[in-house]
């Protein structure tokens, strides 16, 4: 069962590529996604999910299992879980999951997330759990997957069609299913206070906006890609949630540029990183959590007082980073836990300006499939 988007006929709308559309496309994914599942009291339904308090109360961890950019959609989704759920989170590639004999029971909620639903390692995992006792849940794309026919409640990402390789709004409206499903859990158990709910309901609400008034800075991102797109060395740092989008961000250039980039805990950078950093080593700092942002701050001196090209990403507001870092991109303000949703965008915007500037086939990289349905 293999689904398959047909890439001749599919529609690019203008766009030169099907990456650069889908990137575009993700404040319409970000608002399928979110508003059909909320009622007019702002209450989450999640259809598809029959994870009941009943059943919750007996949930005593979580699993998130996946790989490449739906893995570190799952590296956010971890957070938020834990964060309003309060009940701890384990995130694991499939490919490793698989072969640690997991501690998985009963009283384990397995969480796949798969664009396709046809990734194997991920399928593989889901089945391993599911033998252990394990219930399933999946967050998935395409209507129909076999991730999606095997699991026991299923969240639909409504992103439509993605046709580049590259994942992009895959990943974002990941993410908001993850918040949702967070917030879910966290008033099915009581263990999240009413007024946090509704402060991270409205402040979602606003997403799709937000995301457009990103995008309409897509510019200040070409002009970066074009000093750097033959730059050779370039890495991410952040910490926090900001390391999980720093991990996606490396990829995302990886994947479609070819550029060997690399991401770390900002934190990590004295344990040895550091030793890499030379004159215009270039270096996107994201740092949009405000508890995090004086380290952050000095992580950038740090890496600057060794000669590299600091590009920064930040809220609104932060106008001494300007002083700090070489250039900073000015995300919108919004609570520190949906930043990523914000944060990520000039990132993928980064990966596509670049590999276009290095002639590549964008939509279809060298060496990679859409969907991995082999080991
Ligand atoms: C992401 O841009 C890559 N194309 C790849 O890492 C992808 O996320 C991974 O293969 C998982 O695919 P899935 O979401 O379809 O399971």
């Amino acid at each position: 069962f293999e689904v398959t988007w047909d890439i001749d006929s599919a529609e690019k709308e203008g766009f030169e590529h099907f990456t650069l559309k889908e990137i575009f496309e993700q404040p319409k994914g970000v608002r399928e996604t979110l508003m059909r599942r909320l009622n007019s009291q702002n209450e989450i339904v999640l259809e598809g999910v029959t994870l009941t308090a009943d059943i919750l109360k007996d949930i005593n961890k979580v699993y998130i299992v996946a790989c490449g950019t739906a893995y570190h959609a799952g590296l956010v989704g971890r957070r938020a879980i834990e964060m309003f759920a309060k009940i701890p989170v384990e995130c694991d590639v499939a490919s490793e999951f698989r072969y640690r004999d997991p501690f998985v029971d009963e009283k384990t909620l397995f969480i796949a997330v798969s664009q396709s639903g046809e990734t194997l390692d991920t399928l593989q995992s889901l089945r391993e759990a599911k033998r252990k006792g394990a219930r399933i849940l999946s967050i998935v794309n395409v209507v129909g997957s076999s991730v999606a026919r095997e699991s026991d409640d299923l969240l639909y990402t409504w992103a439509g069609p993605e046709i580049g390789v590259a994942s992009t709004k895959a990943y974002t409206t990941q993410l908001i299913a993850f918040y949702l499903l967070a917030l879910y859990m966290g008033k099915l158990n009581g263990r999240l206070e009413e007024h946090k709910y509704f402060e991270m309901i409205e402040a979602l609400k606003l997403m799709p906006e937000k995301i457009t008034e990103v995008l309409d800075q897509s510019k200040e991102i070409q002009k970066l890609a074009a000093a750097q797109f033959n730059n050779e060395k370039v890495f991410f740092m952040g910490r926090g949630v900001d390391c999980d989008i720093a991990y996606e961000g490396s990829l995302k250039l990886k994947e479609i540029s070819y550029i060997n980039s690399f991401a770390i805990a900002a934190g990590e950078l004295k344990h040895g990183t550091i030793a890499l950093i030379e004159d215009n080593t270039f270096v996107v700092a994201m740092a949009t959590q405000d508890k995090l942002y004086e380290k952050m701050l000095s992580n950038i001196k740090e890496v600057k007082a060794r000669g590299a090209y600091v590009f920064a990403i930040a809220k609104e507001g932060n106008d001494q980073l300007t002083k700090t870092a070489d250039e900073v991109f000015f995300i919108p303000t919004t609570l520190d836990a949906l930043t990523p949703i914000l944060s990520v965008i000039p990132t993928q915007l980064l990966a596509y300006y670049v590999s276009a500037l290095r002639g590549n086939d964008v939509d279809k990289p060298r060496n990679l499939a859409k969907s991995v349905t082999v080991e």
